[in-house]
């Protein structure tokens, strides 16, 4: 009996010495961390899932719990509630939408769960129920555009022309689409000669972005500018503008402006279809491990954290800028 209980006790020993050698923490050392994820609408959000799943390893001591709500309020709810269950250290959530969260949040603070908000925000009369967030400032993406937009209508010297502007706008209710919204429309209320055509939502999406712009097409035979308030919405835009038989771009008939600045977004404006981008950073991933450090360690965290942001257009090196670039 002795011999056998000896043996076990060595197996661990190498086990664990095994484990430091591999430089893998023991499971019960782990940070458990849920993350209640929008969905996989966009290259952005491709590039942010993978974000956190590259730093919540267990090499640098966490364990992910990963939810994918497929752009469903109720599925992110669930997946909250599933965390609160399994006892998580840590919930990160990237919300659908900014309303709707009081409920499911007390729930996680009656369980002395700390609640991280990443990319966009949430609207609660407590701020309380989370410790801070981080994330793009969307306001400032749409007023850049607006201001990028006068300038470059000002230098083509068409700054005192009608201009029409139609929108495909984001999910709605989403901070990325709220933001980008008022912050476009700030500028379009500083121009008598732009006029807002039409918004509807393209959900973010490719399919739902060339969706929307054909119906625009449809209706408005005069469009000037369109402004995608994601990227993958302003490639099906570009697709469904040029299956209508127009161009786009720095040569084209409509100027095509967009948010995110992915890959293919540089791609695009290469080829000469798209014209800017207005960056929106998806690495949210160690920006949220180094909150969870400070918390672990008990210091403070500022409540808002913007990160920086750029935007790139056609005037720019841009084969340099995207070789460059993580996204
Ligand atoms: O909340 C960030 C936005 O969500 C990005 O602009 C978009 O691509 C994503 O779906």
């Amino acid at each position: 009996m002795k011999k056998k209980v000896l043996s076990v006790a060595l197996s661990a020993a190498m086990v664990a010495s095994l484990a430091a050698t591999m430089n893998v923490q023991a499971e019960e050392d782990l940070i458990v961390v849920g993350y209640a994820q929008v969905g996989a609408e966009s290259d952005w959000r491709t590039a942010n899932t993978e974000s956190f799943k590259s730093t919540f390893t267990e090499e640098n001591g966490y364990k992910l719990i990963f939810d994918d709500a497929q752009q469903k309020q109720e599925n992110q709810i669930k997946a909250i509630r599933s965390f609160i269950q399994q006892d998580v250290d840590y919930i990160v959530v990237a919300p659908v939408v900014e309303t709707g969260w009081e409920t499911v949040l007390e729930e996680a603070k009656e369980a002395g769960i700390p609640v991280i908000l990443s990319d966009r925000q949430m609207q609660v009369t407590d701020d309380s129920l989370y410790e801070c967030w981080v994330g793009g400032n969307f306001i400032k993406e749409g007023e850049d555009a607006g201001n990028w937009l006068a300038k470059y209508l000002e230098d083509q010297g068409r700054g005192d022309e009608e201009i029409n502007i139609v929108t495909i706008q984001g999910t709605i209710g989403a901070s990325a689409q709220v933001g980008r919204t008022e912050g476009v429309g700030n500028i379009v209320k500083e121009h008598e000669n732009w006029k807002m055509l039409d918004m509807q939502s393209g959900e973010f999406t490719q399919a739902k972005g060339q969706e929307v712009m054909e119906s625009f097409l449809k209706s408005y035979d005069d469009i000037d500018v369109v402004i995608c308030e994601n990227d993958n919405e302003a490639f099906g835009a570009i697709d469904a503008i040029k299956a209508a038989g127009k161009t786009c771009g720095p040569d084209g008939d409509i100027i095509v402006i967009s948010f995110d600045a992915v890959k293919a977004a540089f791609e695009s404006m290469i080829a000469g279809d798209l014209n800017a981008t207005f960056e929106c950073n998806p690495l949210h991933g160690p920006r949220v491990a180094e909150i969870i450090q400070k918390l672990e360690a008990g210091e403070e965290v500022e409540k808002i954290q913007y990160v920086d942001e750029s935007y790139f257009d056609t005037s720019m090196d841009l084969e340099a800028i995207m070789a460059e670039r993580a996204y």
